[in-house]
């Protein structure tokens, strides 16, 4: 039996006929650029995230920079962000000319509010990106939004991993100041191509958002703002609507997915550590996270390809290994997402995965992962 990482085709079936239809319509009223479609999305995910405001856009790395931009970062802000979380968390940053601080993450990949408190005395930070990484979110996100919003440092949540977490019961999103989704085809709530959206309470924030993504447009030919062209279509937006319409099942199957591993899998302790979302936190499922103890992830692969099963490493190296961010500020040596970056080992978990496939990839990885570690 082969079991591939990822398997897009399973999700994307959900919603092909459906999406052919739409696009239909969506290319008769040539809605190529915003339009109706577009509105009905942004709709449709404000109301399911638990936000006034949603404006899509072109990618979930626009999403962060032009959070960011709308609360006034720029040349000279300093601005706090994970060590361990994708580079485009970092790019966002950097491409407004602020400078990015690296902080190291908790016990639970998140994060970590001690060391940001710590490193706060001595950067002073004009904003914090929050990453909500993994398929889950810190148990103390509370916490984190106090201590950002009694200092007035501006805090954007980056959610492109995010869409169906849910904290205390409610969606992640829900009371962020701002946050943001990614819709690249892998995400658990993937496009059919690039995109993203901003999420906000604000009126105000969102209405500035909505400029930036359009070219800082006041009426069609002024501009009030220097902005951007990141904007969502029709096509997109059919797409999007007709997968939010299956997210729930989405979300469920994956959550139940990932859960299983962990509790099918937590017999190879110590040779595996396997994470999960913090009590109080429900994930989306999006990625099933183990780190190896003893063997090494290179041989653990090879034997699980000869075995039909693929295996990913989100991520490899954290942003501080990367070359443009070797030199940049830190809040510490940054260990703990080093040390993860060094074990972590990804099982294969999509929408639509089968009982036969789950059960062979914990076998596979239970007979490679003690053949390796007791070489
Ligand atoms: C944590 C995180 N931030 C930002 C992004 C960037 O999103 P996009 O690829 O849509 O630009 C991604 C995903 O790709 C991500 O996983």
């Amino acid at each position: 039996m082969k079991v591939p990482f990822i398997d897009l085709k399973r999700v994307a079936g959900l919603v092909h006929a459906q999406a052919l239809e739409a696009w239909q319509r969506v290319a008769e009223r040539t809605e190529f650029v915003g339009g109706p479609t577009v509105g009905a999305l942004e709709a449709a995910l404000a109301d399911k995230l638990g936000v006034r405001h949603a404006v899509s856009c072109s990618s979930g790395t626009d999403a962060i920079l032009i959070g960011l931009q709308a609360l006034g970062v720029g040349p000279g802000s300093k601005v706090a962000l994970p060590d361990l979380t994708f580079w485009a968390t970092y790019e966002a940053v950097a491409q407004l000319g602020a400078t990015p601080v690296l902080v190291d993450v908790d016990a639970d990949l998140q994060l970590d509010l001690d060391e940001l408190r710590r490193a706060h005395d001595a950067h002073r930070f004009d904003a914090v990106v929050l990453v909500h990484l993994m398929g889950w979110a810190s148990a103390r996100l509370a916490e984190i939004r106090a201590f950002c919003r009694e200092r007035g440092i501006a805090l954007v949540e980056d959610g492109a991993q995010a869409y169906g977490v849910e904290v205390a019961g409610a969606p992640v999103f829900a009371g962020a100041q701002i946050s943001t989704l990614s819709f690249y085809p892998a995400k658990v709530i993937g496009g059919c191509m690039d995109g993203g959206a901003i999420l906000t309470d604000d009126a105000a924030l969102a209405g500035l958002v909505r400029k930036l993504c359009n070219h800082g447009r006041a009426t069609h030919y002024s501009y009030s703002h220097v902005g951007w062209n990141s904007r969502m279509g029709g096509l997109q937006a059919a797409w999007l609507l007709a997968m939010l319409g299956h997210g729930d099942e989405i979300v469920r199957t994956r959550r139940a997915d990932e859960a299983r591993f962990r509790e099918r899998l937590a017999e190879l302790a110590p040779l595996a550590r396997a994470y999960g979302p913090p009590p109080g936190v429900a994930g989306n499922g999006y990625l099933s996270v183990f780190t190896l103890e003893r063997a090494e992830h290179e041989a653990v692969a090879r034997r699980l390809g000869e075995l039909g099963v693929g295996v990913g490493r989100v991520y490899p190296e954290t942003l501080s290994q990367q070359e443009p961010a070797r030199q940049a500020p830190r809040a510490s040596g940054l260990e703990r997402s080093r040390d993860f970056c060094r074990r972590v080992v990804d099982l294969p978990l999509y929408y639509g995965m089968t009982a036969e496939e789950h059960a062979h990839v914990c076998q596979s990885f239970a007979t490679a992962l003690r053949a390796e570690s007791e070489r």
